[in-house]
């Protein structure tokens, strides 16, 4: 009998010392302490004894089962505890580390600008309409007004597909588009990618962007041209920027001009930035010539209108202090978070 409960003791030990967990020490303690367990066979084989022993047996049996229980007990104490430690190790938190960093998004300087300008026409009333990048020649040359043997024309200026499709070089063509998609009275903005054959260099990209506007209805006149860009531009470049008219031309309107503005750098001192001229061009401009009108159908005996259209790199770059127009292409993150 003592034999047997050695043996036991041995076996039971060093299954305590394996237990990984609590569940493998219940199943411990059920195989030893269980109804069906070890003791209760040793129990069973009592009365085989002879009878003089049985008392002494008994002892040793109970004293056995009591270390039993205690040695569970105490496993079953420090196997919590390590849990526990490990759980508070998991979850523990360095208050000391650097917070993750979470890069938000932002607008390109070009799509801020966009919005900006876009914001101020659709305060005067205007909508916003849209036209294909890859355009008919019809509609960025002919519908414009443009004669066939115009130097804008050729492929060394502009970018022509192989079935015969301009890169629209301009964003003009959306103001045909326009005429010939609704009646007036029409005012309309339009944003968007021209395309030219250019060399890229600080100032110049093969990609650009412009933004169109047009107005046609009855009486229009020079007056609210005028009248348009100036409230436009003071409200781009602020309310004390001064407003020059030039003279110039441009086939699809008649009368034409460029509109300068006061260098936004020096206020019209002259700099560098103005090459000491006080001004800085800004838009061409002009009363849409009565060719183009009748050309998409509308009377130009009734209907008049006026156009503009301006490069938005130039104003981006003056807005954000970008001294090459490259940077607005790269998208380089680094950069662009800046603005
Ligand atoms: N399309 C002209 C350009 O690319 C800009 C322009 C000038 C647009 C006069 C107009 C306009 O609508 O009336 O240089």
């Amino acid at each position: 009998m003592r034999e047997r409960l050695e043996k036991l003791t041995e076996s039971f030990r060093s299954e305590l010392a394996d237990a990984p967990d609590l569940k493998s020490l219940e199943e411990t303690r059920v195989k030893y302490l269980g109804k069906k367990g070890e003791f209760t066979a040793i129990l069973k084989g009592l009365k085989d004894l002879p009878p003089e022993e049985r008392p002494s047996a008994g002892v040793l049996i109970n004293e056995t089962r009591d270390f039993f229980e205690s040695a569970l007990e105490a496993a079953k104490t420090g196997l919590s505890r390590k849990q526990l430690d490990a759980a508070i190790e998991l979850e523990k938190i360095d208050v000391t580390l650097p917070p993750k960093r979470r890069e938000t998004g932002r607008l390109h300087p070009l799509s801020q600008i966009i919005r900006e300008i876009t914001g101020i026409f659709i305060g005067m009333g205007y909508e916003v309409a849209e036209g294909p990048e890859i355009e008919l020649t019809r509609y960025n040359f002919d519908a414009l007004n443009i004669p066939a043997d115009h130097p804008a024309r050729d492929s060394q200026d502009s970018f022509y597909t192989t079935d015969g499709h301009v890169l629209r070089t301009q964003t003009s063509p959306v103001q045909a588009r326009t005429m010939e998609a609704k009646k007036p009275p029409i005012r309309i903005i339009a944003p968007g990618r021209v395309f030219r054959a250019d060399e890229v260099d600080a100032t110049h990209s093969p990609v650009f962007h412009q933004l169109e506007g047009l107005v046609v209805d009855k009486g229009v006149t020079m007056a609210h041209l005028k009248g348009t860009l100036s409230v436009f531009l003071k409200e781009l470049f602020g309310e004390e920027t001064k407003l020059r008219f030039r003279p110039h031309h441009f086939p699809f309107t008649e009368p034409s001009a460029e509109v300068d503005v006061s260098c936004f750098a020096c206020g019209g001192k002259g700099c560098r930035v103005c090459k000491d001229s006080g001004f800085i061009e800004i838009l061409g401009c002009g009363m849409v010539h009565p060719r183009v009108l009748s050309m998409r159908g509308i009377d130009p005996e009734v209907y008049t209108g006026f156009a503009f259209g301006l490069g938005l790199e130039r104003i981006a770059m003056q807005r954000f202090g970008i001294s090459d127009m490259r940077l607005l292409y790269e998208n380089d993150v680094k950069f662009l978070s800046q603005f």
